[in-house]
């Protein structure tokens, strides 16, 4: 495990305008990974405040403990959604919260965890290997349907029914164990699309670490909850990089009398924050303040 975090925080400057983080408060990164926006959020609520440094992965949780010697951070091993049943809530709650969605360049790059498709290690794409099923294992356990199923659901790939009948071949003569199998296996039946530079194994690659993870239904449980644990008239930042997560925060965030939406539109990267860092691309940034109870009712 690498010491020190390759990963660049996206909307760092916007993340820090709408969330507003104030000296002494006491607000959750549920997704703190290599720690980049967690670091400012602490620099801003200073020793009297806290910032809950929260993270499935225990790769970046030991990182993030690294970091807490010196910074006002609480560094928690729990998926954001379990933090209430785990006992990791602040007594009064949290003054903001911030959500950065997915996996982080930390994890792309860690050959072991089978993110990046040229990896040679084994097909796992789970953010915390310590639980659920690999993805390797889905490949093997998953019907053909299920598996087409899956990979039109969440990866909106329209070759999905190709795709899976290509691995259900290919697994009973040998079981696909790797991230590079994989990705080759895609790319010998799907076209890549004329004048785009994605990888065809893209899609396929999203849709397997969104189950194998259980992204959405993550999400959606979160989103059901943050209400509760976010202090009245208190902000709440989420970024998104596809469309069906994306999707989750809009809707919830449409509740009039739990949310006041503070962005109608969500805000994107700049050009200039695209050229240097591509993974900021897909990047949407939706805000919203918490409803205190009265005004809700109104
Ligand atoms: C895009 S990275 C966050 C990067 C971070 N904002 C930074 O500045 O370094 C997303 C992180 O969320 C974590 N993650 C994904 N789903 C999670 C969940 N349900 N609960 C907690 N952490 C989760 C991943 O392990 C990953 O480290």
């Amino acid at each position: 495990m690498s010491t020190s975090t390759i990963h660049v925080p996206v909307l760092l400057a916007e993340v820090l305008e709408w969330l507003d983080p104030r000296p002494g408060q006491t607000i959750l990164d549920g997704t703190a990974g290599g720690g980049g926006h967690a670091k400012l959020l602490a620099e801003r609520v200073g020793p009297a405040g806290r910032v809950w440094a929260v993270d499935r992965d225990p790769a970046a949780v030991a990182r993030l403990r690294r970091l807490a010697r010196e910074l006002p951070l609480v560094p928690v091993h729990s998926a954001y959604d379990e933090l209430e049943e785990g006992g990791h809530l602040p007594e009064g709650g949290f003054d903001a919260a911030l959500f950065d969605l997915g996996l982080s360049s930390d994890q792309l790059e860690d050959a072991s965890r089978g993110f990046s498709f040229q990896s040679s290690g084994e097909l796992d794409l789970r953010f915390d290997p310590s639980s659920g099923r690999p993805a390797w294992q889905l490949l093997e356990e998953l019907s053909q349907e299920e598996l087409a199923d899956v990979i039109f659901r969440y990866g909106e790939e329209r070759f999905s029914r190709r795709i899976a009948r290509r691995i259900v071949e290919q697994r009973r003569q040998r079981p696909i164990r790797t991230s590079a199998e994989l990705a080759s296996l895609i790319r010998q039946c799907v076209p890549r699309s004329r004048g785009h530079r994605i990888d065809p194994a893209t899609r396929t690659f999203q849709a397997l670490r969104i189950a194998v993870n259980d992204e959405l239904g993550r999400l959606e449980r979160l989103l059901q909850l943050l209400p509760r644990w976010v202090k009245p008239g208190g902000r709440v930042v989420f970024l998104s990089f596809h469309s069906l997560e994306d999707r989750l925060v809009k809707r919830a965030f449409l509740q009039r009398e739990v949310w006041e939406r503070l962005t109608k539109k969500p805000v994107r990267p700049t050009a200039t924050e695209i050229a240097a860092n591509p993974r900021s691309r897909s990047a949407k940034l939706r805000a919203a303040r918490r409803v205190p109870p009265e005004e809700g009712q109104q």
